[in-house]
């Protein structure tokens, strides 16, 4: 049976807002006094999961990326228990241990593709649920994504870099993005950049072959390649098998001493 909402429900959520906010204040605070950045300018963009907000970092703009500890996303994924009616008034503390475990993986995932030379924000620093990194655009305007860009105004070039990216993070990073989409590309103009590394996983996780095939799958999609993507997904996997890897100037991995390109 349905429950309406009551009196105590609004105290209730109210509190619960309030301990939030407090909470990231702390938290952004924390990273002022540690000096990763000098000033918060202001909210710049908004995703599912998360708002990003504006800060500067001896004199160079950064954003930071401040996961909400109510997000939906959190609700589906812990939906056993968040989705449970016993568990309804799951304790603050538990979703923001949540939160922060997703804050660590998203940096740490970050930090690994952005050393193996895959062309992501720089990743400088997290506390709790904020995550500190390199800021894509130009002056104080964010780079607009793949899908709002539209295909008709990228390049050739643009699925090439994707490729190379998509490519570099399995075979170097050791990584599957696992959620790589035009809503997951920003574009400056010239180069890609691929965000929103919360849902990767390391190479050897039980799904990585599926959540790469996925990938690949959306990418060619959108740039309606007349190319097999199961095809190309398998050269990817045949190639990372390989022992001998290096990378080329131009940032291709190079398998035998050659790009995929040449295979496919
Ligand atoms: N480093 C950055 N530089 C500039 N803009 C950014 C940066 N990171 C994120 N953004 C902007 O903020 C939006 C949300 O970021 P992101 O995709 O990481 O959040 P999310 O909440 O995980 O997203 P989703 O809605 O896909 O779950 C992006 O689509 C982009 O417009
Ligand atoms: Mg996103």
């Amino acid at each position: 049976m349905g429950r309406f909402k009551t009196e105590r429900d609004h105290d209730y959520y109210k509190t619960v807002d309030d301990a939030i906010n407090a909470y990231t204040w702390a938290a952004i605070v924390k990273i002022q006094e540690r000096r990763v950045i000098d000033e918060v300018l202001g909210p710049i963009g908004q995703g599912k999961e998360a708002k990003i907000v504006l800060a500067k970092r001896q004199n160079v703009y950064v954003v930071l990326k401040i996961f909400y500890p109510t997000s939906n996303r959190f609700a589906r994924r812990h939906s056993y228990i968040l989705g449970d009616p016993r568990f309804r008034r799951l304790k603050i503390s538990d979703q923001l241990h949540l939160v922060e475990t997703w804050c660590r993986k998203e940096f740490g995932n970050l930090a690994r593709a952005h050393a193996a030379g895959v062309k992501t924000p720089k990743p400088f620093d997290f506390y709790r649920n904020v995550l500190v990194m390199e800021f894509i655009g130009v002056g104080t305007t964010p780079a607009p994504r793949l899908i709002d860009v539209g295909l008709e105004n990228l390049g050739e070039q643009t699925f090439y870099q994707v490729l190379r990216d998509l490519e570099k993070t399995y075979i170097v990073a050791g990584l599957v993005h696992s959620d790589l989409s035009p809503f997951n590309v920003l574009y400056d103009g010239e180069s890609t950049w691929i965000i929103d590394w919360g849902s990767a996983v390391r190479r050897g996780h039980p799904k990585e072959l599926e959540y790469l095939k996925r990938d690949v799958e959306k990418i060619v999609q959108f740039f309606k390649k007349p190319i097999d993507p199961t095809q190309l997904f398998q050269k990817i996997v045949e190639r990372g098998r390989e022992r001998h890897i290096e990378v080329d100037d131009e940032g291709w991995v190079l398998v035998r001493g050659r790009r995929i390109t040449e295979d496919i």
